[in-house]
Parts: structure tokens; sequence; C-alpha cells
């Protein structure tokens, strides 16, 4: 296989992680909101009689959740042999395949605790989180493929957005959505969707806790409100677009987290606030991703000709 071709290649594998995973998240989240967290009670047999068991709808529910989490290992492990055959040591390819490799088997290994534990949220939340590492990983991958195939055009003279306070802007917005996620998974902790009846729950408040997952959303709003009106005077249109999206898709998603609240958490509701939440990082991974390349491709510009950047010329020249 050609470099290029193996290239293609690991970015496919990196794009079917991507979705694969983001879809496993949903599914996840569907086994909690359906009761059906302990539809199979032991791990990896699904119980103490059977390996696979559909004899019951929430062992069927909790059953299909574990065939894709062993579906999305295809690609995973598949983007990680193509990763160490066909990418060079230090070409920037190598350590998100094994990355996205090491936290998805590592979760796989959290969800087996999380069901012998009887769900404690604290684990029920790692699950969450760490697929979110996934994710990111796996999108890190798939920028440095498409790089590695198209570098695109030579830098031009524009002001480089991504560099100096807008790449501080877009950092926060990244922290403070990844804090988002972090205090939702708290609420879900202290609310009643445990994936099982008469499971241990984190004690706090829940109107406590949502009010500091909504503070920290309306945080990141006003960053991205700062963000949005210094690139409005500016030209050429970088990081606008992947800007406007993370905006409308955090204002439903903000909608719907008001929505659930104001209405008991309806398990519709809630399966959407996580999918929402899934994409909403996703477009906020991305958009931290593109800021960088600006970035680098900034500071690429301002380098002596004789003093080849760390990322120049290279497979993964700009993340
Ligand atoms: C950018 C906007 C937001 C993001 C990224 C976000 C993210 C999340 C995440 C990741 C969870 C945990 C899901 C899980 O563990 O399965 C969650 C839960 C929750 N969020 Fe948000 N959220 C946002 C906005 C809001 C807002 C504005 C509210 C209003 C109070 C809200 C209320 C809730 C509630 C009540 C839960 C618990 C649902 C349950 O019982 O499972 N969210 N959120």
């Amino acid at each position: 296989m050609g470099r290029r071709s193996s290239i293609a290649t690991y970015q496919l594998l990196a794009r079917v992680t991507v979705v694969g995973l983001c879809v496993l998240v949903v599914a996840g989240a569907i086994v909690r909101l359906t009761g059906s967290g302990l539809g199979c009670d032991d791990w990896p047999n699904c119980n103490e009689q059977r390996f696979i068991d559909v004899s019951t709808g929430h062992a069927a529910i909790e059953q299909l959740n574990r065939l894709l989490s062993a579906a999305i290992g295809v690609p995973t492990l598949g983007l990680a042999v193509v990763a160490l055959r066909a990418t060079r040591r230090g070409s920037g390819l190598r350590w998100p395949a094994f990355g996205v490799l090491a936290t998805v088997l590592a979760n796989g290994v959290v969800g087996g605790i999380a069901v012998r534990r009887d769900l404690h949220p604290a684990l029920v939340q790692s699950h969450f989180l760490l697929a979110m590492a996934s994710i990111a990983l796996a999108l890190v991958a798939l920028r440095r493929a498409g790089a590695a195939l198209d570098p695109g055009p030579e830098p031009t003279a524009a002001p480089a957005p991504g560099g100096g306070l807008d790449g501080a802007l877009v950092a926060a917005i990244g922290v403070l959505t990844a804090l988002a996620l972090v205090t939702g998974t708290v609420v879900t902790g202290a609310g009643p969707h445990a994936g099982e009846r008469d499971v241990r729950r984190f004690g706090f408040d829940i109107g406590g806790v949502a009010r500091i997952h909504s503070g920290v959303v309306i945080a990141t709003v006003l960053v991205a409100g700062a963000l949005a009106w210094r690139l409005a005077a500016r030209d050429p249109l970088v990081l606008r677009s992947s800007l406007s999206a993370w905006t409308f898709v955090a204002m439903v998603q903000g909608a719907i987290g008001y929505a659930q609240y104001f209405t008991g958490v309806p398990e519709l509701l809630v399966a959407a606030h996580v999918a929402g939440a899934t994409l909403l990082w996703v477009l906020t991974v991305r958009m931290a991703l593109e800021a960088r390349s600006r970035s680098v491709a900034g500071a690429e510009r301002g380098r002596p000709a004789d003093r080849p950047g760390r990322f120049a010329g290279s497979a993964g020249s700009v993340v």
C-alpha cells in the first residue's frame, strides 16, 4: 500500500471511529434511560447462566449496547494497526490512534466495573467522560490525516486567528465546555436516571448542582460571544463558521437543558441532551484543532526559512 492510500485508510478508520463512538454514547444513555443498566448484571458474561441473553427487554437493550461496544473495537484496532504499520514514527499520526485504542479498552474495563459495582454514579460518570476523551483523540487523528493528505494553500500574510487572544478564547471555550460535561454528569449522578432502580446516587441537591452546571454553560456562551465579537471585524472567515455551528448547537442544547430541568427530566429530552452534548463536544474539539492549526501556520510564517518548525513538512504538520 502506498503512503497516501495508507493515510486515506487511516482517515476513513478515524472517521468511522468518531461516528461509532458518538452513536455508542447515545446508545449508552438509552441503556440508562430505559433502566436497563443491570439488564446484564455480570461482565463480560451477561449473567451467571448465559454469555448472551436477550430473554428480557432490559437484557436485550444492554446486550445490544455491548455488541455495539465490541463493534467499535474493530475500526479502533484497525486505526492503531494502520498507524503502527503504515505511518512513520514522529509523523504525529501514531499517538492519537494509540490513544483512542487505549481509552476505548480502558472504558470497556470501566463499564465492566460499573456493572459489577451496581452502577456507582462515579463509575457511570467516568465511563461517559472517558468516551469524550476517546472522541477527542479520534478527532485529532482525523484532523492529522486530513492535513497529511492535503496540507492546504500557502499561508497568506493575513493575521492568524488562533494565535494570541483568539487562541486563548478558543482554549477557554474548550476548557469550559469540558467543565460543562463534567458538571452535567454530576447532575445526572444526583438525578433519577441511574440506569436501574434503587442504586446509589450522589447525595447532592439536584437543583444546586444543576445551577452550577448551567452557570458554567452561561460562562462558556459569554466567552463564545466575546470571540464572535472579535472575529466579526475580521477577514478572512476562518474560525467563524466553526464558531457559528458551535453557538447554534450550544443554544439548542441549553434550551433542551432548561426544558428537561423544568419538566422533571423526561427520558426523551435527556437522550436528546446527551446527543447534543456529544455533538457540541465534537464541534468544540474541531474548533480547537482548527485554531491550533491557524496559530501553528502563523508561527511558521514568522520563522526564518532555514529553521523549519517542529510541524513543518511532516505528515502531521498541522493539527
Ligand atoms: C452547552 C450546554 C450544555 C451541555 C454541554 C450539557 C451537558 C450535559 C451532560 C454531558 C450531562 C450528563 C449526561 C449523562 O451523564 O448522561 C448533562 C446533564 C444534565 N443537564 Fe446539561 N448541558 C448543557 C446545558 C444545560 C442547561 C442550560 C441545563 C439547565 C439547567 C442543563 C441541565 C441538565 C440536567 C438537569 C441534567 C441531568 C439529566 C439527567 O437526569 O440525566 N444542562 N448535561
